[in-house]
C-alpha cells in the first residue's frame, strides 16, 4: 500500500507547537512580529503573501504587511528593509519573490539583515547552512525534512535524487541530506535541465525530491518499487475549470501513486509544510534576538 504524505496533517501539529511557543515568548514580554513585503501585482505572489499573514495571524504571531508599487523606484524597497531592519517588534522579514525586473534581487537579500532572514536566503544564511551551522533552514527544505522525519523515511545510506537545482530549493535540500544531521547522511544526487537520461538517476532512488518547476515531469516509468516520491512542485497549468487553471505538481501522481512506497500529493503535501516552517523560523528569530 503506497502511504499518501499528509502535509496538512504535519504542518497542523507543527503549528501547534508554535502556538505554544508563541505564547510562551509572549508569557515573557514578546510577540514574534514577522513582516511581509510585497512588491508585485502578480495574483499568485498576492495569494502566498495574503496566506502567511493568515497563518501568522493563527498562531498568535504579529503579522505586518508593507506593500510597494511595482514601477515604484527600488529605493522605495530598500528604505522599507531598512526601516524593518531598525524595528525591533520585527523578528522576521519576507520580500515575497520575484521582485520586478528594475529591482536587483540579489541586492534585496543582502539587504536583509540576516538575523531576521526568515527565507534563509542572505548569503550569510546561505554559507552556514552549507557548513552544517544554519541559523534559518529554508522553508521549503526544511518542511521536507519534517515531512521524513514524520513519516520515519530512512535517509542514512539512502539513495537520494533532487531534481531541480534552484537556490531557495534544490541546492539546500540537496545539502542538508548530504549533512550528517537527523534526516541526513543520504547519498545525493541533484539532476536539472542539462541532466543526460533523467530517468537513468530517478530509477535506482530510494527518495526522490522533484523540484524542477516542469509539470509532470518525473513518472512513475521513472521511479523505483517503493520509492518515497515527495513533489515541491507547484505548477498553474491550462484547464478546463473555474478558474481556467489547475494545480499539478512535477510528479504525474497517478502513474507515481501506483510505483512508490510513499508519496506526497499536490496540493496537500509540501506547500502546507512550506508555511509552517516559515512561522517556525519567525518564532526562531524572534527567541533569539530577546534571548
Ligand atoms: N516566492 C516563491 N517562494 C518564495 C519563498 O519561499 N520566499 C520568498 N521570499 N519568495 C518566494
Amino acid at each position: 500500500m503506497t502511504e499518501i504524505i499528509d502535509g496538512n496533517a504535519v504542518a497542523s501539529e507543527i503549528r501547534d507547537e508554535i502556538s505554544d511557543c508563541v505564547e510562551t515568548l509572549q508569557a515573557g514580554g514578546v510577540t514574534p512580529g514577522l513582516a511581509t513585503v510585497l512588491m508585485s501585482d502578480d495574483p499568485a505572489s498576492e495569494t502566498y503573501v495574503s496566506m502567511k499573514q493568515q497563518d501568522c495571524e493563527e498562531v498568535g504571531i504579529n503579522g505586518i504587511h508593507v506593500e510597494i508599487e511595482p514601477d515604484a523606484p527600488s529605493e522605495e524597497l530598500f528604505e522599507t528593509i531598512d526601516r524593518l531592519n531598525d524595528d525591533p517588534e520585527v523578528h522576521g522579514i519576507l520580500v515575497q519573490l520575484p521582485v520586478p525586473d528594475h529591482v536587483d534581487k540579489r541586492e534585496v537579500i543582502r539587504a536583509i539583515d540576516p538575523a531576521k532572514d526568515v527565507d534563509g536566503f542572505h548569503p550569510e544564511n546561505v554559507g552556514r547552512l552549507v557548513a552544517g551551522d544554519a541559523r534559518f533552514k529554508p522553508c521549503t527544505p526544511h518542511g521536507v525534512q519534517k515531512l521524513l522525519e514524520a513519516y520515519e523515511i530512512e535517509t542514512e545510506g539512502a539513495d537520494a535524487v533532487v531534481v531541480g537545482r534552484s537556490d531557495i530549493v534544490g541546492k539546500p535540500i540537496a545539502n542538508l541530506l548530504i549533512q550528517k544531521a537527523p534526516q541526513g547522511n543520504a547519498t545525493t544526487t541533484v539532476c536539472h535541465s542539462r541532466t543526460d537520461d533523467l530517468a537513468a538517476k530517478t530509477s535506482t532512488a530510494d527518495i526522490v525530491i522533484a523540484a524542477a518547476g516542469v509539470p509532470e515531469l518525473v513518472d512513475g516509468s521513472m521511479l523505483k518499487e517503493d520509492a518515497t516520491v515527495i513533489d515541491v512542485g507547484v505548477n498553474r497549468v491550462d484547464a478546463d475549470t473555474e478558474k481556467g487553471y489547475e494545480l499539478v505538481g512535477d510528479v504525474d501522481y497517478e502513474s507515481a501513486e501506483s510505483v512508490a512506497g510513499a508519496i506526497t500529493p499536490v496540493p496537500g503535501g509540501v506547500g502546507p509544510m512550506t508555511r509552517a516552517m516559515l512561522l517556525y523560523n519567525t518564532v526562531a528569530a524572534a527567541s533569539e534576538q530577546h534571548d
